[in-house]
């Protein structure tokens, strides 16, 4: 499943800045965007398509003509939620401007309705000509987000404006024109999703009604907002989110395997996932006679929680979350906060097996210091974001 939001086609036009597009793919990485490249064809005599192909991680499409059942250029278009051309050759713009079309980066440009980013980089002289200034001005008039180029020194003795600016500045221009915010780069995010299953047989398990719908939510926004994360998924039946590190489990124990050797490195665990407080004192590998099953003995499961808090640093911050039903489901949270030693516990009433499944949530937000922040029903992906608002003011 494509991480929503983060989807960025790199254009490389042919200049010798194309170079530098390398580096601006990897810092697009770091916060969290997926790439993929169409170089032009001048652009494979500076770059080739194998260094894009390596850096992406993703097949290279450079040529109109390959795949043409697919209609490559209208599905990539499709796809895209935003589209950097870097370099911008004065050709290239030129062609933007005119709405020509004659390889698949035009196309693909001509073809989408998403933002599109033009960072230029060319000698002064074509930067400056009245061709390249009437072209920039139409772009720009279209909504199209032209880049400021450097000022500074050139290929061979020349100075002036047109230098490829550096990939900080692209990086903080896209982002305020697309509203990414970015504000969990460089933080390790855990989490947990779905509901442990205890089996009792090769055929029957003791399990809960959790569909991992909100842990798959909170990798999605942590991925978005430029966090590496990892997931620890237990039977949940949702695609993994490319971009983030799926580790999937079955029983409680695994999970807490799982989690325990991610947790020392995690700046911040969610633990969104429904895990069995008991399993059967029996395990068979194959199926038991129904005769012999008439009483089940149960084992406690450890608390995950409670054993991760123990392991924890200062600095380190733990949400969990609380499945009630009833009028005490506020007090009852505030309990295992306390006791699981939380910075936030997200509390929802569960009544008549409301939100499992669902794609909306209710409930309130309790945080260390009692604040109770109640959310209005609302989408998992909503929530998701707002649980990482919280957990992004306690994290340094
Ligand atoms: N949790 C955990 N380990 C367990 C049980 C629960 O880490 N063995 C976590 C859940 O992931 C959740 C929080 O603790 O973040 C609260 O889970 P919940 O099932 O509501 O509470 P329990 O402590 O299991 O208490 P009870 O079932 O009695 O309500």
């Amino acid at each position: 499943m494509p991480s929503p939001g983060r989807e960025i086609i790199l254009g490389v036009g042919g200049g010798i800045a194309a170079y530098k597009s390398a580096d601006l793919l990897r810092r697009l990485q770091d916060h969290g965007f997926l790439i993929t490249v169409i170089p032009t064809r001048s652009s494979l005599n500076f770059v080739g398509k194998a260094t894009w192909e390596a850096l992406s991680g993703r097949p290279v499409a450079d040529n109109l003509w390959n795949n043409v059942a697919s209609v490559p250029h209208i599905s990539l278009a499709r796809t895209a939620d935003a589209i950097v051309v870097a370099p911008a050759t004065a050709d290239l713009m030129a062609k933007m401007a005119h709405g020509l079309a004659d390889d698949l980066l035009s196309n693909v440009l001509l073809a989408s309705s998403s933002p599109i980013i033009v960072v230029p980089a060319m000698h002064p002289e074509m930067w400056l000509n009245p061709a390249t200034v009437a072209n920039v001005a139409t772009l720009r008039s279209r909504g199209i987000l032209v880049i400021e180029p450097d000022e500074g020194r050139l290929t061979g003795a020349d100075s002036g404006p047109g230098r490829f600016p550096t990939s900080e500045r692209i990086v903080q221009e896209l982002s305020e024109h697309l509203g990414a915010r970015a504000d969990y780069v460089g933080k390790r995010v855990l989490i947990s999703a779905g509901g442990t299953r205890e089996p009792i047989d090769a055929v029957r398990y003791l399990g809960n009604r959790s569909s991992g719908k909100q842990g798959y939510a909170l990798a999605a926004a942590a991925i978005a907002r430029g966090a590496t994360v990892t997931l620890v998924a237990a039977n949940s039946e949702i695609e993994d989110i490319e971009g983030v590190t799926t580790i999937h489990v079955q029983t409680a124990r695994e999970m807490l395997a799982a989690l325990e050797g991610n947790f020392s490195t995690a700046d911040l665990l969610v633990m969104s996932a429904a895990v069995a407080d008991f399993r059967p004192s029996i395990s068979s590998t194959g199926k038991i006679d129904k005769h012999e099953l008439s009483e089940l003995t149960l084992i406690e499961n450890v608390d995950i929680l409670k054993t991760l808090h123990a392991q924890r640093s200062q600095k380190q911050v733990l949400i969990g979350f609380a499945a009630q039903t009833g009028e005490q489901a506020l007090s009852k949270a505030a309990a295992k906060l306390e006791a699981k030693g939380l910075d936030a516990i997200y509390v929802n009433d569960v009544s008549g097996g409301a939100i499992f499944g669902a794609d909306s949530t209710e409930g309130s937000i309790i945080d260390r210091t009692g604040n109770i922040t109640p959310v209005a029903t609302t989408s998992k992906d909503s929530l998701a974001h707002l649980l990482l608002d919280v957990a992004r003011t306690k994290l340094g």
